[in-house]
């Protein structure tokens, strides 16, 4: 099967299997592991902050994030769609105690006047207000979409005016760096904390990381070992995560290039995709115009051979590019793709 289902599927590559071989370990909780001392430091320079603390997924890195910035009860910003929404089982609220409130976001991003409308003048010392406000960049449910800089800075502006934390939910950060052409850090700088996933578009096995001041990610190792998330001989994964960075960042343009040439072949196939959202791995079929239930269309997409996934929005799929598809299996899908749909579709 040609797995576009998502940038998670990923198998370790032979050098990766040889990095995490080769992985000289320690016991990670005793911080005597220098290979994850390695992969912190690596990450905390390449995002531009103090220090980063390695923990097993983006899932904890974020809600050890939302934790520190904020106190229980407390009101949280975040655009509606986003991960620590929607997928996260509420950890905002179970772990952090994190009333959401989430903003409708025009390509996953709100805006600086969301925020602050968002933000309400205290009539009494009890009012509920925002203390902190959630990026994601690039943002998953909105199909791989990248912040432009600039807004990215009005909207921390905003935040850093009203006195809100902002954590950077980055765990596609190196994919939006690649499409903006510019260094990690410009984006991750101004964000009190940042999660880097290293599970999607770099393809190692697990691992994420959380980056903040020194002061912070101290407190960070705590929360991680609250969380059952501290490791023993965790360098077999660094090891992976330090690989990545060596060799599959450069490669992610090449994953943007072929959705690219993924969503243009279907489009020119006659399917409903919008070349406007193609700004990174992520490619987005509606199905609406083709009066095909979604469920029925990813089965015969996956009897003919090709692996597609649901999104949040209920007539959406997507197709998500990444180091296990070559340039043949786009051809091969530019075939199977619109020949399975089209063929099944009640209104072709
Ligand atoms: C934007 C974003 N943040 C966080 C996560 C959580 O990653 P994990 O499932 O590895 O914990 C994901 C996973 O898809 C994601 O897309």
């Amino acid at each position: 099967m040609i797995d576009l289902r998502s940038d998670t599927v990923t198998q370790p590559t032979t050098g990766m299997r040889r990095a995490i071989a080769e992985a000289a370990v320690g016991d990670e909780q005793k911080r005597e592991d220098p290979t994850v001392i390695e992969l912190e430091r690596r990450v905390a320079e390449l995002l531009g902050h103090e220090d980063a603390v390695f923990v097993p997924t983006a899932t904890m890195a974020n809600h050890i994030a939302l934790k520190l910035l904020s106190r229980p009860g407390d009101v949280l910003v975040a655009e509606r769609h986003s991960h620590v929404v929607v997928y996260e089982y509420g950890g905002a609220a179970v772990h952090a105690g994190l009333m959401v409130y989430g903003l409708p976001g025009i390509a996953g991003r709100i805006s600086a006047e969301q925020v602050r409308a968002a933000v309400p003048e205290r009539t009494k010392s009890a009012d509920q207000a925002p203390s902190l406000v959630s990026l994601e960049n690039t943002h998953n449910n909105a199909g791989g979409r990248v912040w432009p800089l600039a807004e990215l800075g009005r909207v921390v502006d905003a935040a850093r005016e009203l006195g809100l934390a902002v954590h950077l939910d980055g765990a596609r950060l190196l994919n939006a760096a690649t499409a903006v052409g510019c260094p990690p850090a410009k984006i991750a700088v101004r964000a009190d904390t940042v999660t880097l996933c290293l599970s999607k578009g770099l393809g190692c096995p697990l691992g994420a990381l959380l980056a903040s001041t020194a002061p912070l990610i101290e407190r960070a190792r705590r929360e991680k070992h609250l969380f059952g998330g501290a490791m023993r001989q965790a360098g077999i994964v660094a090891a992976a995560g330090l690989y990545a960075l060596e060799h599959h960042v450069e490669r992610l343009a090449d994953d943007h290039a072929r959705a690219r040439r993924l969503g243009q072949g279907l489009h020119e196939a006659g399917l409903s995709v919008d070349l406007e959202q193609v700004e990174t791995n992520f490619v987005q079929i509606d199905l609406a115009p083709l009066g095909l239930a979604r469920s029925d269309a990813l089965v015969i997409l996956r009897e003919a051979g090709v692996g597609l996934s649901a999104t949040i929005h209920p007539t959406v799929m997507r197709a998500v590019t990444h180091l296990g598809i070559e340039d043949e299996d786009i051809d091969r899908a530019l075939t199977l793709v619109p020949e399975a749909l089209l063929g099944a579709g009640v209104v072709s």
